[in-house]
């Protein structure tokens, strides 16, 4: 699995890397002063080393799981309906041919105008006789809702005065 990392994932990268040089100046103090005997200056300097590399390692584990929103929306995506809605979100997906009627374009002026309360009704229920399945038993309401804001990252909502 490559290594995607998202704004906080660096957030995170930064704080460990700012807290790793930190300690390195900690243990070049111990080392100087305070601790006579060098064994402890050693055995501290190796604890403490230790402590924040497995530190940094978790960090970079974290980064690797804690995918923002629209990354999330976007596996979800290609897990379930990229295969008709398409990997451009234009309703061109591999299984599009064999509907007769066509999935959504999302790029389409009719589908932006939609609300996402509108789109989570759609997604949850379905639509009747139609390829459009109703997910509300297969995904969560956390799901279902990064969908939207990957689909909106890529064909934003459009809003029209009344
Ligand atoms: C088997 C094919 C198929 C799959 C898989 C599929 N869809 Fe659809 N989808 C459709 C069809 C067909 C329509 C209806 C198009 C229409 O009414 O003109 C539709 C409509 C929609 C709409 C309404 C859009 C609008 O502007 O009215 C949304 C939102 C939507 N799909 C989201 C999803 C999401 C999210 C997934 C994956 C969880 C998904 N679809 C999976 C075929 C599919």
């Amino acid at each position: 699995m490559p290594l995607r990392l998202s704004h906080t994932s660096y957030a995170d990268l930064l704080l460990g890397i700012s807290i790793w040089r930190l300690v390195s100046k900690v243990q070049a103090f111990t080392r100087r002063d305070y601790f006579v005997g060098k064994g402890v200056a050693m055995t501290t300097s190796v604890c403490v080393g230790t402590v924040f590399a497995l530190m940094l390692i978790s960090t970079l584990v974290l980064a690797q799981t804690r995918l923002s929103p629209i990354d999330k929306g976007e596996r979800i995506y290609q897990r379930n309906c990229l295969r008709c809605h398409g990997a451009a979100l234009d309703g061109k997906g591999s299984d599009a041919s064999s509907l007769t009627v066509p999935p959504t374009n999302f790029h389409t002026y009719l589908s932006r105008l939609k609300d996402d309360i509108e789109f989570e009704k759609t997604i949850k229920q379905g639509k009747r006789f139609i390829g459009m399945h109703n997910w509300e038993d297969t995904l969560t309401d956390e799901q279902v809702r990064d969908l939207i804001t990957y689909i909106r990252s890529a064909a934003p909502h459009m809003k029209v005065k009344p």
